[in-house]
Protein backbone atom coordinates (compact mmCIF):
# COMPACT_ATOMS: atom_id res chain seq x y z
CA UNK A 1 0.00 0.00 0.00
CA UNK A 2 1.37 3.68 -0.88
CA UNK A 3 0.62 5.98 0.89
CA UNK A 4 0.60 9.82 -0.73
CA UNK A 5 3.00 12.09 -0.06
CA UNK A 6 1.85 15.28 2.38
CA UNK A 7 2.93 18.76 1.50
CA UNK A 8 4.41 21.58 3.04
CA UNK A 9 4.26 25.37 2.31
CA UNK A 10 7.23 26.95 3.31
CA UNK A 11 8.05 30.58 3.36
CA UNK A 12 11.47 32.12 4.19
CA UNK A 13 11.82 35.85 5.14
CA UNK A 14 14.84 36.28 7.47
CA UNK A 15 17.63 38.08 5.68
CA UNK A 16 17.12 39.63 2.35
CA UNK A 17 15.75 36.70 0.22
CA UNK A 18 12.26 36.53 0.10
CA UNK A 19 11.48 32.90 -0.72
CA UNK A 20 8.33 30.11 -1.51
CA UNK A 21 8.69 26.77 -1.96
CA UNK A 22 6.10 23.77 -2.23
CA UNK A 23 7.66 20.27 -1.12
CA UNK A 24 6.57 16.89 -0.46
CA UNK A 25 7.10 14.62 1.89
CA UNK A 26 8.99 11.99 -0.27
CA UNK A 27 11.46 15.01 -1.35
CA UNK A 28 9.44 16.40 -4.38
CA UNK A 29 9.91 20.37 -4.78
CA UNK A 30 6.67 21.15 -6.22
CA UNK A 31 7.18 24.44 -6.58
CA UNK A 32 9.74 27.35 -5.48
CA UNK A 33 10.93 30.83 -5.91
CA UNK A 34 13.34 33.20 -4.83
CA UNK A 35 13.44 36.78 -5.22
CA UNK A 36 17.02 37.99 -4.49
CA UNK A 37 16.92 41.90 -2.90
CA UNK A 38 20.63 42.57 -3.65
CA UNK A 39 19.51 45.42 -6.33
CA UNK A 40 17.27 47.05 -2.93
CA UNK A 41 20.57 46.96 -0.77
CA UNK A 42 23.50 47.09 -3.16
CA UNK A 43 23.76 50.95 -2.93
CA UNK A 44 24.12 50.92 1.11
CA UNK A 45 27.00 48.01 0.92
CA UNK A 46 24.56 45.75 3.20
CA UNK A 47 21.36 44.92 4.09
CA UNK A 48 19.45 47.53 5.88
CA UNK A 49 16.78 46.23 7.59
CA UNK A 50 13.85 48.18 7.21
CA UNK A 51 14.29 48.20 3.57
CA UNK A 52 14.07 44.57 3.41
CA UNK A 53 11.32 44.24 5.90
CA UNK A 54 9.35 46.47 3.40
CA UNK A 55 10.58 44.90 0.45
CA UNK A 56 9.85 41.52 1.97
CA UNK A 57 5.71 42.56 2.40
CA UNK A 58 5.91 44.18 -1.35
CA UNK A 59 7.31 39.99 -2.74
CA UNK A 60 5.20 37.61 -0.47
CA UNK A 61 1.52 37.55 -1.50
CA UNK A 62 2.09 37.62 -5.81
CA UNK A 63 5.00 35.24 -4.43
CA UNK A 64 2.67 32.63 -3.01
CA UNK A 65 0.21 33.05 -5.59
CA UNK A 66 2.32 32.12 -8.45
CA UNK A 67 3.96 28.90 -6.52
CA UNK A 68 0.79 27.99 -5.85
CA UNK A 69 -0.04 27.99 -9.64
CA UNK A 70 2.91 26.69 -10.75
CA UNK A 71 2.42 23.32 -9.10
CA UNK A 72 -1.47 23.38 -9.59
CA UNK A 73 -2.14 23.61 -5.98
CA UNK A 74 -4.46 25.04 -3.89
CA UNK A 75 -4.19 25.46 0.63
CA UNK A 76 -7.04 22.93 0.95
CA UNK A 77 -3.89 20.75 -0.56
CA UNK A 78 -1.35 21.68 2.05
CA UNK A 79 -1.01 19.61 5.43
CA UNK A 80 0.94 22.39 6.97
CA UNK A 81 2.46 25.63 6.56
CA UNK A 82 5.88 26.53 7.85
CA UNK A 83 7.37 30.01 8.27
CA UNK A 84 11.02 30.92 9.35
CA UNK A 85 10.44 32.24 13.13
CA UNK A 86 13.95 33.11 13.65
CA UNK A 87 16.81 34.41 14.03
CA UNK A 88 17.02 37.36 11.82
CA UNK A 89 16.27 40.40 11.32
CA UNK A 90 12.88 40.77 12.83
CA UNK A 91 11.23 42.99 10.45
CA UNK A 92 11.31 40.35 8.12
CA UNK A 93 10.50 37.59 10.00
CA UNK A 94 7.85 38.97 11.04
CA UNK A 95 6.28 39.75 7.49
CA UNK A 96 6.74 36.00 6.79
CA UNK A 97 5.29 34.53 10.19
CA UNK A 98 2.38 36.65 10.22
CA UNK A 99 1.60 35.92 6.52
CA UNK A 100 1.81 31.93 7.39
CA UNK A 101 -0.42 32.62 10.41
CA UNK A 102 -3.15 34.29 8.51
CA UNK A 103 -2.90 31.66 5.88
CA UNK A 104 -2.81 28.82 8.50
CA UNK A 105 -6.22 30.58 10.14
CA UNK A 106 -7.85 31.40 7.05
CA UNK A 107 -7.59 27.87 5.69
CA UNK A 108 -7.43 26.02 8.71
CA UNK A 109 -3.91 24.38 7.69
CA UNK A 110 -1.77 23.77 11.10
CA UNK A 111 0.94 26.25 11.43
CA UNK A 112 4.59 25.50 11.72
CA UNK A 113 7.25 28.10 13.33
CA UNK A 114 10.63 27.38 12.19
CA UNK A 115 14.13 27.56 13.32
CA UNK A 116 16.08 29.12 10.21
CA UNK A 117 19.27 27.27 11.14
CA UNK A 118 17.40 23.99 11.62
CA UNK A 119 16.11 24.84 7.76
CA UNK A 120 19.86 24.47 6.88
CA UNK A 121 20.67 21.73 9.15
CA UNK A 122 17.96 19.28 7.46
CA UNK A 123 18.48 21.10 4.24
CA UNK A 124 21.12 18.16 2.95
CA UNK A 125 18.23 15.77 4.01
CA UNK A 126 16.08 16.78 1.58
CA UNK A 127 18.84 16.31 -1.55
CA UNK A 128 20.24 13.26 -0.56
CA UNK A 129 17.36 10.46 1.22
CA UNK A 130 20.44 8.15 2.20
CA UNK A 131 21.99 11.25 5.01
CA UNK A 132 20.80 9.14 8.37
CA UNK A 133 21.20 10.55 11.46
CA UNK A 134 23.54 11.44 13.33
CA UNK A 135 25.75 13.92 11.38
CA UNK A 136 28.33 16.44 12.24
CA UNK A 137 27.36 19.40 10.33
CA UNK A 138 29.02 22.78 9.53
CA UNK A 139 26.55 25.16 9.16
CA UNK A 140 28.58 28.61 7.70
CA UNK A 141 26.17 31.34 6.72
CA UNK A 142 26.31 34.76 6.85
CA UNK A 143 24.82 35.08 10.64
CA UNK A 144 26.51 31.65 12.20
CA UNK A 145 29.65 29.53 12.10
CA UNK A 146 29.18 25.91 14.25
CA UNK A 147 29.85 22.84 14.53
CA UNK A 148 26.99 21.03 15.60
CA UNK A 149 26.17 16.91 15.94
CA UNK A 150 22.50 16.10 14.38
CA UNK A 151 21.42 13.58 16.65
CA UNK A 152 17.81 13.86 14.99
CA UNK A 153 14.80 16.26 14.04
CA UNK A 154 14.72 19.09 17.02
CA UNK A 155 17.75 17.26 18.64
CA UNK A 156 20.83 19.47 18.42
CA UNK A 157 24.08 19.41 20.43
CA UNK A 158 26.48 22.49 19.36
CA UNK A 159 30.23 21.87 19.77
CA UNK A 160 31.70 25.00 18.46
CA UNK A 161 30.74 28.38 17.60
CA UNK A 162 32.04 31.70 16.85
CA UNK A 163 33.51 33.84 19.75
CA UNK A 164 32.87 36.92 17.21
CA UNK A 165 32.46 37.37 13.09
CA UNK A 166 30.22 34.55 11.26
CA UNK A 167 32.12 33.14 8.41
CA UNK A 168 29.78 34.40 5.77
CA UNK A 169 30.25 37.86 7.74
CA UNK A 170 34.15 37.65 7.38
CA UNK A 171 33.66 36.68 3.43
CA UNK A 172 31.54 39.88 3.26
CA UNK A 173 33.45 42.27 5.47
CA UNK A 174 36.53 41.16 3.28
CA UNK A 175 34.78 41.53 -0.21
CA UNK A 176 33.66 45.08 0.94
CA UNK A 177 37.63 45.98 2.16
CA UNK A 178 38.24 44.79 -1.42
CA UNK A 179 36.05 47.14 -3.03
CA UNK A 180 34.00 43.95 -4.32
CA UNK A 181 30.53 44.97 -2.99
CA UNK A 182 27.21 43.23 -1.64
CA UNK A 183 26.90 40.25 -1.60
CA UNK A 184 30.56 39.73 -1.16
CA UNK A 185 30.71 36.00 -0.53
CA UNK A 186 30.76 34.82 -4.32
CA UNK A 187 32.34 37.76 -5.72
CA UNK A 188 35.47 37.19 -3.49
CA UNK A 189 35.56 33.25 -4.30
CA UNK A 190 35.61 34.48 -8.07
CA UNK A 191 38.41 36.67 -7.78
CA UNK A 192 40.08 34.51 -5.32
CA UNK A 193 40.44 32.01 -8.39
CA UNK A 194 43.13 34.46 -10.00
CA UNK A 195 45.24 34.99 -6.68
CA UNK A 196 47.72 32.93 -4.88
CA UNK A 197 46.66 31.64 -1.64
CA UNK A 198 49.75 31.66 -0.04
CA UNK A 199 50.94 34.97 -1.60
CA UNK A 200 49.79 36.55 2.12
CA UNK A 201 51.07 35.90 5.30
CA UNK A 202 47.28 35.84 7.18
CA UNK A 203 46.47 34.43 10.51
CA UNK A 204 44.47 31.74 11.40
CA UNK A 205 42.67 32.37 14.92
CA UNK A 206 42.32 30.06 17.36
CA UNK A 207 43.90 27.00 14.91
CA UNK A 208 45.59 24.60 17.39
CA UNK A 209 43.60 25.84 20.31
CA UNK A 210 42.31 24.05 22.59
CA UNK A 211 39.24 25.20 22.60
CA UNK A 212 36.48 24.13 20.41
CA UNK A 213 35.38 27.43 18.91
CA UNK A 214 36.02 29.79 15.69
CA UNK A 215 37.08 33.51 15.63
CA UNK A 216 37.21 35.38 12.15
CA UNK A 217 37.64 39.11 13.20
CA UNK A 218 41.36 38.94 13.50
CA UNK A 219 41.65 37.52 9.63
CA UNK A 220 39.01 40.23 8.52
CA UNK A 221 41.61 42.91 10.50
CA UNK A 222 44.67 40.92 8.91
CA UNK A 223 42.88 41.52 5.58
CA UNK A 224 42.32 45.22 6.18
CA UNK A 225 45.91 46.11 6.73
CA UNK A 226 47.03 43.83 3.73
CA UNK A 227 44.91 45.89 1.51
CA UNK A 228 45.90 49.10 3.06
CA UNK A 229 49.90 48.59 2.73
CA UNK A 230 49.03 48.51 -1.22
CA UNK A 231 51.87 45.47 -1.35
CA UNK A 232 49.91 43.17 -2.29
CA UNK A 233 47.60 42.28 -5.55
CA UNK A 234 43.63 42.06 -4.52
CA UNK A 235 43.10 38.45 -6.17
CA UNK A 236 45.93 37.45 -4.03
CA UNK A 237 44.84 39.16 -0.63
CA UNK A 238 41.29 37.30 -1.41
CA UNK A 239 43.09 33.59 -2.55
CA UNK A 240 44.82 34.07 0.98
CA UNK A 241 42.07 34.61 2.69
CA UNK A 242 39.60 32.24 1.33
CA UNK A 243 42.77 29.89 2.01
CA UNK A 244 42.49 31.04 5.83
CA UNK A 245 39.50 30.86 6.44
CA UNK A 246 39.54 26.85 4.78
CA UNK A 247 42.30 26.46 6.95
CA UNK A 248 40.70 27.63 9.80
CA UNK A 249 37.27 25.53 8.96
CA UNK A 250 39.35 22.23 9.12
CA UNK A 251 41.47 22.75 11.90
CA UNK A 252 38.37 23.16 14.20
CA UNK A 253 36.82 20.29 12.61
CA UNK A 254 39.59 17.91 13.24
CA UNK A 255 39.44 19.10 16.87
CA UNK A 256 35.92 17.83 17.30
CA UNK A 257 36.81 14.78 15.58
CA UNK A 258 39.42 14.33 17.68
CA UNK A 259 36.92 13.54 20.48
CA UNK A 260 34.16 11.90 18.64
CA UNK A 261 34.12 8.22 17.88
CA UNK A 262 32.87 6.42 15.73
CA UNK A 263 33.44 9.17 12.94
CA UNK A 264 30.51 10.24 12.11
CA UNK A 265 29.44 11.44 8.64
CA UNK A 266 30.19 15.15 7.95
CA UNK A 267 28.04 17.76 6.20
CA UNK A 268 28.33 21.51 5.39
CA UNK A 269 25.67 23.81 4.87
CA UNK A 270 24.56 27.29 4.59
CA UNK A 271 25.17 29.71 2.38
CA UNK A 272 29.44 29.28 2.69
CA UNK A 273 28.33 25.64 1.57
CA UNK A 274 28.13 26.69 -1.85
CA UNK A 275 31.73 27.96 -2.28
CA UNK A 276 34.22 25.84 -4.42
CA UNK A 277 36.96 25.74 -2.10
CA UNK A 278 35.47 25.50 1.19
CA UNK A 279 33.41 22.17 -0.46
CA UNK A 280 36.82 20.58 -2.07
CA UNK A 281 38.91 21.43 1.20
CA UNK A 282 35.78 19.34 3.31
CA UNK A 283 36.11 16.42 0.82
CA UNK A 284 39.57 16.35 1.93
CA UNK A 285 39.22 15.97 5.11
CA UNK A 286 36.39 13.48 5.05
CA UNK A 287 38.39 11.50 2.75
CA UNK A 288 41.44 11.49 5.05
CA UNK A 289 39.61 10.57 8.28
CA UNK A 290 37.84 7.68 6.16
CA UNK A 291 34.41 9.61 7.19
CA UNK A 292 31.03 10.40 4.44
CA UNK A 293 30.64 13.66 3.22
CA UNK A 294 27.57 15.56 1.82
CA UNK A 295 27.36 18.93 0.86
CA UNK A 296 23.46 20.02 -0.59
CA UNK A 297 23.08 21.49 -4.24
CA UNK A 298 23.94 24.90 -4.15
CA UNK A 299 20.51 26.10 -4.35
CA UNK A 300 19.82 24.55 -1.31
CA UNK A 301 23.48 26.12 0.68
CA UNK A 302 21.83 29.60 -0.25
CA UNK A 303 18.73 30.99 1.80
CA UNK A 304 15.66 29.47 0.00
CA UNK A 305 11.87 28.42 1.29
CA UNK A 306 12.42 24.51 0.21
CA UNK A 307 14.66 24.21 3.36
CA UNK A 308 12.00 25.45 5.77
CA UNK A 309 9.31 23.67 4.13
CA UNK A 310 11.13 20.29 4.07
CA UNK A 311 12.42 20.80 7.85
CA UNK A 312 8.29 21.25 8.24
CA UNK A 313 8.04 17.62 6.29
CA UNK A 314 10.27 15.96 8.64
CA UNK A 315 8.27 17.76 12.08
CA UNK A 316 4.97 16.46 10.14
CA UNK A 317 5.38 12.93 11.54
CA UNK A 318 6.31 14.49 14.66
CA UNK A 319 2.92 15.76 15.54
CA UNK A 320 5.25 19.40 16.14
CA UNK A 321 3.14 22.13 15.60
CA UNK A 322 2.46 25.88 16.78
CA UNK A 323 0.22 27.83 18.23
CA UNK A 324 -1.26 30.90 16.16
CA UNK A 325 -0.05 33.18 18.90
CA UNK A 326 3.76 32.42 18.59
CA UNK A 327 6.22 34.75 18.30
CA UNK A 328 8.96 35.91 15.90
CA UNK A 329 12.44 35.39 18.19
CA UNK A 330 15.22 37.50 16.30
CA UNK A 331 17.84 35.03 18.60
CA UNK A 332 16.75 31.34 18.94
CA UNK A 333 20.01 28.99 19.45
CA UNK A 334 19.63 25.58 17.75
CA UNK A 335 21.12 23.99 20.78
CA UNK A 336 19.60 26.42 23.97
CA UNK A 337 21.89 24.17 26.37
CA UNK A 338 25.21 25.01 24.62
CA UNK A 339 27.62 27.45 27.01
CA UNK A 340 28.13 30.92 25.68
CA UNK A 341 31.61 30.51 24.22
CA UNK A 342 34.34 32.07 25.88
CA UNK A 343 34.40 36.07 24.83
CA UNK A 344 31.51 35.32 22.66
CA UNK A 345 29.87 38.56 21.75
CA UNK A 346 25.96 38.58 21.27
CA UNK A 347 26.11 35.55 18.16
CA UNK A 348 27.13 32.98 20.27
O1 LIG B 1 22.74 31.01 4.49
P1 LIG B 1 22.79 32.35 3.86
O2 LIG B 1 22.20 32.51 2.48
O3 LIG B 1 22.09 33.42 4.76
C1 LIG B 1 22.21 33.40 6.15
O4 LIG B 1 21.43 32.65 6.80
O5 LIG B 1 23.10 34.12 6.64
O6 LIG B 1 24.31 32.79 3.87
C2 LIG B 1 24.70 34.02 3.32
C3 LIG B 1 26.20 34.14 3.45
C4 LIG B 1 26.71 35.50 3.04
O7 LIG B 1 27.64 35.96 4.01
C5 LIG B 1 27.40 35.21 1.72
O8 LIG B 1 28.46 36.10 1.42
C6 LIG B 1 27.90 33.81 1.92
O9 LIG B 1 26.86 33.16 2.62
N1 LIG B 1 28.17 33.12 0.65
C7 LIG B 1 29.39 32.76 0.24
C8 LIG B 1 29.24 32.21 -1.05
N2 LIG B 1 27.91 32.26 -1.37
C9 LIG B 1 27.27 32.83 -0.32
N3 LIG B 1 30.59 32.85 0.85
C10 LIG B 1 31.66 32.37 0.20
N4 LIG B 1 31.60 31.84 -1.05
C11 LIG B 1 30.42 31.75 -1.71
N5 LIG B 1 30.36 31.21 -2.94
ZN1 LIG C 1 20.54 31.21 6.13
Amino acid sequence: MSTKPRIVLGIESSCDETAVALVASDRTILAQQVASQVAEHAPYGGVVPEIAARAHAEKLAPMLGSVMREAGLTLADCDAIAATAGPGLIGGVMVGLVTAKALAMASDTPLMAINHLEGHALSPRLADPALEFPYLLLLVSGGHCQILLVEGVGDYRRLATTIDDALGEAFDKSAKILGLGYPGGPALERLAKQGDPQAVPLPRPLAGSSEPHFSFAGLKSAVLRAKESGRHADADIAASFQQAAIDCLTDRLEHALDRIDPPPHLVVAGGVAANQSVRTALEGLASRRAMGFTAPPMALCTDNAAMIAWAGCERLPLGQFDRLDVAARPRWPLDPAAEPARGAGVKA
